[in-house]
């Protein structure tokens, strides 16, 4: 056993344990390759829609057909998925995998693939929760830019989520260890940091901590080294105005702040378990963008929730127009199994909602095109992040408020420029540098 191939689905919180994950097998003497000739073939598993599954699954029969040719070769599976009851015997049912472990015992993972060579039988452990594990090797995907996760698990049961299934109870990272994760990264040239949880703006108060997330983003901002700092996800009914507080406090904390909505209609937030209003919703949205200079908001929309009439879809529009969105992932809902709007009745039909889905998408693109009109002709500060995935003769890179930015020029990744605005897209925007920042 000599090399390791991780396949990652969903969130960035699967990319960080898939981090680890390399991290772990490399400190075991592997070394990392690709899905056609690596000896372990990880699958770490994202169940947030349905569409997901089927993706991993489809990798899964690619999988076993290699492993028909090469009996030699390890399937392992891991991360949301597989925590999910039922899902390692549906898995071991219908594919040769060798190793299933969950969201919550990355750290078996040497012992299970040991007993897997060793006893030539397939090693399960999924426990239902744990304490979040510290301390374990990482392989960290870019030098200049680092998630940490400083949460894990989510208790706000919104109706259409399986996320506090697969991913457990709330719980939060000593801010100790976190600090000094980020001064780890500072002095190895880590220049961003993405604080990541479900629902980071609880940080702290499921674990009876004093330090809150705004204390949190204060501590980050002291450390050397470190300049810029971004977080998700917040929730609404968390976001309160120290975190404006602290956003305002240093010009460190970036000014972008994904704050999903789900819906605009009262009624179908109710029945999603969001616990706010469109109201509520609308004066948070107006409060953060009046108090914080420059600020992006981006958010998420689940359109076709079981119930959702023309008129509520109309308010869900009523507030894309009103908040001017910078971004917003939309989603058709997914009924996951286990959660409760899984049974609910008045299910949208298929037609309407692509319909709806089409629209809203055209509508936000079209918001988005114009945000972008607004920067042609100015200088915008990047933090490099090396050649564009699309075009390797073009640099990108993101604005404080996280906006992403094509460019020529020279530039390594981790550096900061100033970068002159040509032209604005929906997706983002194209320029120049126009001078040279050394930092
Ligand atoms: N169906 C569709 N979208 C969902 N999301 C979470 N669960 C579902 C589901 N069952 C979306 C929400 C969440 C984002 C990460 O995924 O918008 O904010
Ligand atoms: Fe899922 Fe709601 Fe928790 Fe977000 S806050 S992870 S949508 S249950």
């Amino acid at each position: 056993m000599d090399t390791f191939y991780i396949q990652t689905f969903g969130c960035q919180m699967n990319e960080n344990d898939s981090e680890k994950i390399a991290g772990m097998l490399m400190e075991l003497g592997l070394s990392e390759s690709n899905y056609t000739s690596a000896d372990l073939v990880l699958f770490n598993t994202c169940s947030i829609r349905g569409n997901a599954d089927e993706k991993f699954f489809g990798h899964l029969g690619a999988a076993k057909a290699r492993k028909a040719k090469e009996p030699d070769m390890l399937i392992a599976v891991c991360g949301c998925f597989a925590q999910q009851d039922g899902a390692a015997e549906e898995i071991m049912s219908k594919y040769p995998v060798d190793i299933i472990f969950g969201t919550h015992n990355l750290s078996s993972l040497e012992e299970l693939l040991t007993k897997r060579i060793e006893t030539g039988k397939t090693q399960r452990e999924i426990l239902e929760d744990s304490d979040i594990e510290e301390g374990l090797p990482i392989k960290r995907s870019y030098a200049h830019k680092a998630f940490v996760t400083i949460m894990n698990g989510c208790d706000n049961y919104c109706s259409y989520c399986i996320v506090p299934f697969a991913r457990g109870r709330e719980k939060s990272r000593e801010a100790a260890n976190i600090i000094t994760e980020i001064k780890d990264l500072a002095a190895n040239g880590c220049k961003e940091v993405m604080l990541l949880g479900q629902n980071v703006n609880s940080y702290g108060i499921k674990s009876n901590f004093i330090e809150r997330f705004s204390d949190l983003l204060l501590d980050v901002a002291v450390v050397k080294g470190i300049e810029r700092i971004r977080f998700m996800t917040s929730h609404p009914k968390d976001f309160g105005v120290d975190i404006i507080e602290a956003i305002n406090a240093s010009n460190k904390i970036c000014n972008s702040i994904h704050l999903p909505l789900q819906s605009g209609s009262s009624k179908i937030l109710a029945s999603m378990n969001r616990v706010y209003s469109k109201e509520w919703y609308l004066d948070l949205a107006a409060n953060i963008r009046e108090s914080i200079k420059g600020v992006s908001i981006t958010t998420d929309i689940i359109v076709g929730f079981p119930g959702e009439e023309d008129w509520d879809f109309e308010q869900t529009m009523e507030v894309m127009d009103k908040c001017k969105f910078e971004g917003a992932f939309t989603f058709i809902f997914s009924p996951r199994k286990g959660t409760k709007a899984y049974n609910l009745d008045n299910v949208v039909p298929e037609h309407v909602i692509k319909e709806r889905f089409n629209y809203l998408v055209a509508f936000q693109n079209n918001i988005m095109a114009q945000d972008s009109e607004r920067y042609v002709g100015t200088s915008q500060e990047i933090l490099v992040d090396g050649p564009s995935t699309k075009n390797m003769n073009i640099l990108s890179g993101r604005t404080m408020s996280n906006k992403l930015v094509n460019f020529t020029g020279q530039a390594q990744a981790g550096e900061t420029v100033f970068v002159k605005i040509t032209e604005g897209k929906p997706s983002h925007l194209f320029g120049h540098i126009e001078e040279r920042k050394w930092v």
